[in-house]
């Protein structure tokens, strides 16, 4: 079993993998900034790893620090060390995910996402430690040629989120031509929503979401009144936008296939779309969330969001073939729990920092 590292994982994707990286025996040390996520995540991951009961247990060691600072990664990488235990792997979440407040603060985003990630790799580089799993998105491919997409389209981001995205995976190129020795997956995410099945774990945005699930959700519980739709007028069936959403915890699912995959080679480097291969427009989410929910949802047709594209629908197939891994809950499956989590946590995680 290993001993992982996870940054970033008190938030949405990292806490989700975590229950399934502790369910499958390994040890994890997670590091997170809790900018834009909350202590209480990992308590409740113990929670449901049932790791809160068992004093003394030492599966997942929290430390609260920020990728940028250097020296508070390399004394994690020293402190594993000098237990006897090495760290074997990175798993690498930490970042700034929101499209829009990217396009108000490019800086921040280059650093936290660009410099945050070289810096962890200079110090993984350090410490000899050369497996590692990056979080990408597949808001690389922008608008793209062909539909479903492959891991062959090129990179078009359209925003400095996105921007900041493509360089790592650069830089992660880069690395890897210079020094084979590395192991690395580049995991491209499509729409990733749901929570965990239990109600206890799911996704807290701070102030009012963006993202359609989280939206939809606080509409269903009455925070929020109306849902918007973004487009009436796309070339698609129903004229919605049509986007590929991928349950939580089969992202968290395709983490732990990539991890155990990894440690299985003697180096490589691989980017792989993890997505469903199926597309839902945005009035198909509406209807199926009313049928799993048997809740009313208030919505209007608005104008187009700037930025929006019209299809993005993954082509899964290398997963499949590289990890043995698919995805296997519905549309329905993802309204349930999005909703259960909703319903259970109203507010979302306390004390969320705004960033
Ligand atoms: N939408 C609405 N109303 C809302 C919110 C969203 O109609 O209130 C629509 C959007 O227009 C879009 C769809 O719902 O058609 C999904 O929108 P999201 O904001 O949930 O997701 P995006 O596809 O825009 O972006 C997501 C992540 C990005 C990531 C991208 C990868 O938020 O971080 O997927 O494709 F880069």
């Amino acid at each position: 079993m290993a001993r992982v590292l996870i940054t970033g994982g008190a938030g949405f994707i990292g806490s989700h993998t975590c229950v399934r990286l502790i369910e499958d025996g390994h040890d994890l040390i997670v590091i997170d900034s809790f900018v834009n996520s909350c202590n209480l995540a990992i308590q409740r991951v113990k929670e449901i790893t049932g790791i809160i009961e068992n004093k003394g247990d030492k599966r997942l060691e929290l430390i609260e620090d920020d990728i940028r600072n250097r020296q508070a990664l390399s004394k994690v990488f020293n402190k594993a060390e000098g237990e006897g235990r090495k760290i074997d792997a990175v798993i690498h979440f930490a970042g700034l995910k929101s499209v829009q407040q990217s396009l108000q603060q490019p800086l921040n985003y280059w650093d936290v996402n660009v410099n945050g990630t070289n810096n962890l790799l200079s110090v993984m580089h350090e410490n000899n430690c050369r497996t590692l799993i990056f979080s990408s998105s597949a808001t690389i491919y922008g608008t793209p040629k062909s539909l479903p997409i492959t891991e062959d389209e090129s990179f078009k981001p359209i925003n400095p989120y996105g921007n900041t995205k493509e360089a790592v995976e650069k830089l992660l190129i880069d690395v890897y031509e210079t020094d084979a020795d590395w192991r690395i997956a580049t995991l491209r995410y499509f729409n990733p929503v749901g929570a965990h099945p239990s109600g206890k774990l799911g996704e807290s945005p701070s102030g009012i979401p963006s993202n359609l699930f989280p939206f939809l959700s606080q509409v269903a519980s009455g925070r929020q009144k109306i849902l918007k739709i973004f487009g009436g007028d796309w070339p698609t069936p129903d004229k919605t936008c049509i986007r590929d959403y991928i349950h939580i915890m089969d992202l968290a699912e395709g983490h732990l296939a990539a991890l155990q995959y990894l440690l299985k080679q003697k180096k490589g480097l691989i980017a792989l779309n993890l997505g469903s291969g199926k597309g839902h427009s945005v009035l198909e989410v509406v209807n199926s969330f009313i049928k799993a929910t048997g809740i009313t949802i208030n919505y209007q047709i608005v104008d187009r969001r700037p930025g929006d594209t019209a299809e993005t629908v993954a082509d899964p197939t290398l997963a499949k073939q590289v990890l043995g891994w698919k995805t296997v809950k519905s549309l329905s499956d993802m309204c349930c729990d999005s909703w259960r989590w909703q319903k259970e946590n109203p507010n979302g995680y306390p004390n969320v920092n705004s960033l």
